[in-house]
């Protein structure tokens, strides 16, 4: 049996996502994907959107490098991120990324100097703060006017003549992302408006952009991941394929990161113990937000199931990790069949920011990787 905790991954309910998301973007020719590789760079993944012909969002030197790696072509790269170090902007300018991601004039100026060292030239697009508020989690909310990631609208004209006026600079687009797991159209819908009102105002003075990014942050169902294994893409792209209106040429850029791993993915944990409480049954096992900090960070749900359990009856329980910490808590009060000591649970939904948001706390071991 392989050694617990481990992420379980579905090669094949990735491969039908992957497919499902391609179908549905190729509804409007000016869309291109761009996988957001922060929710999950195992290699198969990554080679698996290669394959699907997707681009990459990147937010690191190191997942450039890896994104080169698995065979990404540069230009199908962009780079975002507010604190990008001197030495991650050379690599980008150096590998020819097809584009950064600029989050402020400082970082542009920065930008301009590393092209000019380099005697390069950097696509560079302008990422907006399109003032839209998500309704998701406070920590995974980032369109809203004042956090730090992003443009205020305010300062945009400036940030765009200062690309403009560069001669190490070629202004590529503008980006959005208003924010993760959005489960409804409207925030899509404003955004659009947003963005045509944007364009409008920007080509009355001759300015136009080669692409508009909207960013990532379509979500999935953590309560019921087996009736909804797939997010309707369909829904997601028609919104902006009806919704953007562009210039003749102009490319429309997607990040999609969540959407298109989080459900192929499982924590696969062993219960060490059932303690009875005085009120309550904990039920420990040996995974910890050291392998899924989720429901710890952000008090994520993830479906719990017990694998092995054959019992007719069912119990309430909490279950919790092993980590030092009152927050290394799974779920409290849930209904599951009677567990005892060995059974195997699946904490469901856990492709997408789990693996790579693990740790080692506590001198604890990195979980392990199992596909099917
Ligand atoms: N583009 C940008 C600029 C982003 O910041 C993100 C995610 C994405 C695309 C991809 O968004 P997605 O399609 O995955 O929603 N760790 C948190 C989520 C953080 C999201 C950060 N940015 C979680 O576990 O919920």
């Amino acid at each position: 049996m392989t050694k617990t905790p481990y992420y379980l991954y579905s090669m094949g309910l990735l491969r039908e996502t992957i497919e499902a998301a391609r179908n549905a973007a190729s509804v409007d020719d000016r869309f291109r994907v761009h996988y957001a590789m922060k929710a999950n760079t195992e290699k198969k993944i990554l080679e698996a959107m290669r394959d699907a012909g997707f681009g990459v969002d990147t937010v690191s030197g190191g997942e450039i490098k890896l994104a080169l790696d698995c065979g990404f072509d540069a230009s199908k790269i962009v780079f975002a991120g507010v604190g990008k170090s001197d030495e991650e902007i050379d690599l980008g300018i150096l590998a020819g990324i097809g584009c950064f991601n600029a989050e402020s004039t400082e970082e542009i100026e920065v930008i301009s100097q590393r092209a000019a060292l380099l005697g390069k030239r950097a696509r560079v697009a302008l990422r907006v703060n399109p003032e839209i508020d998500a309704h998701t989690h406070h920590y995974i909310t980032t369109g809203l006017a004042e956090n730090k990631f992003g443009i205020p609208m305010v300062s945009l004209e400036r940030a765009i003549e200062m690309v403009q006026s560069d001669d190490h600079l070629e202004l590529h687009g503008l980006h959005f992302h208003i924010g993760s797991q959005i489960t409804t159209m409207k925030p899509y819908e404003i955004l659009c408006e947003r963005i045509n009102a944007l364009q409008e105002e920007y080509a009355q003075r001759g300015v136009t952009f080669p692409t508009i990014n909207v960013g990532g942050g379509l979500g999935v169902d953590y309560d019921n991941p087996s009736a909804n294994p797939i997010p309707d893409f369909r829904e997601y792209f028609n919104t902006f394929s009806r919704g953007l209106q562009t210039v003749e040429g102009q490319e429309i850029h997607f990040e999609l990161g969540r959407s298109l791993v989080a459900q192929c993915g499982s924590l696969i944990t062993k219960v060490l113990y059932v303690k009875k409480g005085l009120d309550k049954k904990f039920v420990i096992v040996d995974a910890g937000f050291t392998d899924l900090i989720r429901p710890a960070l952000y008090g994520a749900h993830h479906l719990i199931e017990n694998l092995t359990s054959q019992s007719d009856e069912s119990e309430r329980y909490d279950v919790v990790g092993p980590v030092c910490e009152s927050s290394d808590v799974f779920a409290e009060d849930v209904i599951l069949p009677l567990t005892q000591r060995g059974d195997l649970l699946a904490l469901r939904t856990a492709g997408a920011y789990g693996a790579v948001m693990a740790m080692q706390y506590n001198c604890r071991q990195l979980p392990g990787t199992v596909f099917e």
